[in-house]
C-alpha cells in the first residue's frame, strides 16, 4: 500500500466533497481526475507525485461549496459581486481541503488552479513556472472538461473546437509543453473518460 493511501481514504471519508451536490459538479470533478491523471502519467510524474495531483483535481472546486449551488449554477452571466465572489473559490477550496488534511501540495494547487501561464488568471497572480505544475495539469484539464460540458449557463462545445481553442492560447493560458501534450492526449481520451463518468 503507498504511504498516502491511508491518508487518501481518511480524507476521502471526512470530505463532504462535491458528491454531496446533486448536478454535474461531481461528474466534472470525476472526468477532471481521469483527464489530469492521463496528463500527469504521459508528463511522466512519479507516482506519489500523481496520486497528489488526482487528489488536488478531485477537489479542485471543493472552495465552491462556500459559495452555494444556487450561484455556481446561475443560469445566465454573473454579477460583478458574484463575480468577485466567484473568483474566491481557488481560496477557500485551499483552506478548506488543509482542514480536511490535504497535505500542503494539494492545497496549493487547489489555490493555484485558475493562474494562467501570462500571470493574468485568479488566485495570488501566480505566473510561467510559479504555479505548480499540478495546478498546470489540473487547470488544463478543468478548462477542457468545462468547455466540453453543458452547464446551466452555457451548451457543449465539440472536443475539436475545444481543443482548437485552448492551442490559441499557448503561452497565454497554459504551460506550453503541457498544452502539446494535452492536446495529443484529449482527443483520444475524451470518449472514453465521459462514457466512463
Ligand atoms: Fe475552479
Amino acid at each position: 500500500m503507498h504511504l498516502l493511501q491511508p491518508a487518501l481514504v481518511a480524507a476521502r471519508r471526512r470530505a463532504p466533497a462535491l458528491v454531496a451536490w446533486p448536478g454535474p459538479e461531481q461528474l466534472h470533478n470525476q472526468r477532471v481526475s481521469a483527464l489530469a491523471d492521463q496528463l500527469a502519467i504521459h508528463y511522466g510524474l512519479p507516482a506519489a507525485q500523481r496520486r497528489l495531483v488526482v487528489w488536488g483535481a478531485r477537489w479542485h472546486d471543493l472552495g465552491k461549496l462556500e459559495l452555494g449551488p444556487r450561484l455556481v449554477n446561475k443560469p445566465g452571466p454573473l454579477t460583478i459581486p458574484e463575480w468577485a465572489l466567484m473568483r474566491r473559490h481557488p481560496r477557500l477550496g485551499a483552506v478548506r481541503a488543509s482542514r480536511l488534511g490535504a497535505p500542503l501540495a494539494v492545497a496549493r494547487m487547489i489555490d493555484a488552479h485558475h493562474e494562467r501561464w501570462d500571470g493574468r488568471g485568479y488566485g495570488s497572480g501566480l505566473a510561467r513556472r510559479q504555479i505548480p505544475l499540478g495546478a498546470q495539469i489540473i487547470s488544463l484539464a478543468d478548462v477542457f472538461d468545462a468547455m466540453t460540458s453543458e452547464r446551466p449557463y452555457k451548451r457543449p462545445m465539440s472536443v475539436g473546437a475545444s481543443l482548437e481553442r485552448m492551442a490559441a492560447d499557448r503561452e497565454r493560458a497554459f504551460h506550453p509543453e503541457l498544452l502539446d501534450l494535452a492536446l495529443a492526449l484529449f482527443e483520444a481520451a475524451a470518449p472514453r473518460i465521459c462514457l466512463a463518468a
